[in-house]
């Protein structure tokens, strides 16, 4: 088949490599000239794990091109899958102005009978208003359908081979049979269902997962009270088949390019169609206000942020990703900087000054440099490096904190190691 992927971030090139591996002929199309650029030379603007290899593999086997036209990818192809950003508007709902933008530059160019796919993360609806454009541009003989994705960042190419479901919206027997016979090589369960469906089960799992982890965190804030500890609150409530030992991550609230997005976007919509009242709202609310509060009871606990150093280890949202898109990092050093303290971050992968250029951080190129002299480490991200630094070699004479913000270590270890302990959900020690 031929197809074309529109917008080459991270969703879009990762599918497409991977659609070109199953030996289909595929272009990227981006508005984006040095992205494309970059794409041409077989190198991946961002970081992401085995994305590389695989873009050279298939370009070499001549299956996958990028470029700026859209007069040179879109007359052939039978296949167009739109995969551009979906930012939240300042009010919260999903700005679709690249959708859109998208949708017009082809809308002249599309051949008969070409199936237009929305892959990027969007409001039920949306498809609708994409046909409406389509159909005030002249075009009657086009198929819609939706495409939601599930990759997660940092292990993107290993998820897009190995979906634990392709989902597709459509309403039409020749819709489902073309994009279900596309991913037929990955051997993954496929769910038919409308294009609404679709797109609310997109925002229904988004939304799940973030729900999940701030019902953690509200466990946590409760345990803080109380001298329990929320892993092992976990520990007894995942041995509980209904609920699960996977998926807990008490810490400083969710982050990252979907998830806050996706709650605030789910949250807009609640308000928008008249259930303003729901848990979205409310999940994003908690969320929004974590950093600052947890910031707040750290700041007592150590005597305050003034004239203090701190240590951020980890400015990316995740591990395996330089994505510092809502990383924790970003609010948690303008509110240290804004409360007096001093920091230094470290991360492996992300450039702090490429994402953050109005906020000046002094990054450093190791741990061993960035906790040289700190009054308290700040371990963000479970990074490998972090996770296995041994931090007891580290250790300065002078009394340090070690806040580590996604339980990542035992109270034990961090005390071992000389440090006075603060985490999450879990007494503090001295
Ligand atoms: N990043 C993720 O982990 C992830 C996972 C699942 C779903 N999604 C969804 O997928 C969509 C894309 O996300 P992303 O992270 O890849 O975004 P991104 O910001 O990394 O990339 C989007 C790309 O679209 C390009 N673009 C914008 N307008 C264009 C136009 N008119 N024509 C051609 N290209 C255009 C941009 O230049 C950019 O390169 C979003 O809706 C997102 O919510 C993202």
């Amino acid at each position: 088949m031929k197809l074309t992927v529109i917008g080459t971030g991270y969703v879009g090139v990762v599918s497409a490599a991977v659609y070109a591996s199953f030996g289909h002929q595929v272009t990227g199309l981006d508005v984006d000239a040095k992205k494309v650029a970059a794409l041409k030379e077989g190198k991946v603007p961002f970081y992401e794990p085995h994305l590389e290899e695989l873009l050279l593999e298939q370009q070499a086997a001549g299956r996958l091109r990028f470029t700026t036209e859209y007069n040179e990818a879109i007359p052939d192809a039978e296949i167009v899958i739109i995969a551009v950003g979906t930012p939240s508007a300042a009010d919260g709902q999903a700005d679709l102005k690249y959708i859109k933008a998208a949708t017009e530059s082809l809308a002249p160019l599309v051949s008969d009978g070409t199936i237009v796919v929305i892959k990027s993360t969007v409001p039920p609806g949306t498809l609708k208003i994409v046909d409406d454009q389509l159909k005030s541009l002249g075009k009657t003989r086009y198929y819609t359908a939706s495409l939601p994705e599930f990759l997660r960042e940092g292990s993107a190419v290993n998820d897009t081979l190995h979906p634990d479901r392709v989902v597709i919206g459509a309403s039409d027997a020749f819709v489902f049979d073309k994009l279900e016979e596309l991913h037929k090589p990955l051997n993954a369960p496929v769910v038919k269902i409308t294009p609404e469906s679709a797109q609310m089960a997109k925002y229904a799992a988004n939304n799940y997962l973030a729900t999940r982890i701030t019902f953690a965190n509200q466990i946590a804030d409760l345990c803080d009270k109380n001298g329990a500890d929320v892993q092992e609150v976990i520990a007894a409530i995942g041995l509980d088949q209904r609920i699960g030992n996977h998926y807990w991550y008490p810490g400083f609230g969710y982050g990252g390019s979907c998830f806050p997005k996706d709650v605030k976007e789910l949250a807009a919509y609640s308000r928008a169609v008249g259930e303003a009242n729901n848990l979205f709202n409310k999940v994003n609310e908690l969320n929004e206000g974590r950093i600052p509060r947890l910031l707040e009871l750290y700041g007592q606990k150590i005597g305050g942020w003034a004239g203090k150093k701190v240590a951020i280890l980890g400015l990316s949202f995740k591990p395996n990703t330089d994505d510092m898109r809502e990383a924790p990092s970003t609010k948690v050093v303008p509110e240290l900087i804004k409360a007096g303290a001093e920091v230094v971050g470290f991360d492996p992968r992300a450039e702090w000054s490429v994402f953050m250029p109005n906020t000046p951080l002094n990054q450093v190129e190791d741990i061993k440099t960035a906790v040289a002299e700190a009054d308290v480490i700040m371990a963000l991200i479970e990074w490998p490096e972090i996770l296995s630094c041994d931090f007891g070699a580290l250790k300065l004479e002078k009394q340090q904190w070690f806040i580590d913000a996604r339980n990542q270590f035992t109270p034990d270890q961090v005390v071992g190691w000389g440090y006075a302990y603060i985490g999450i959900g879990r007494p503090s020690r001295e």
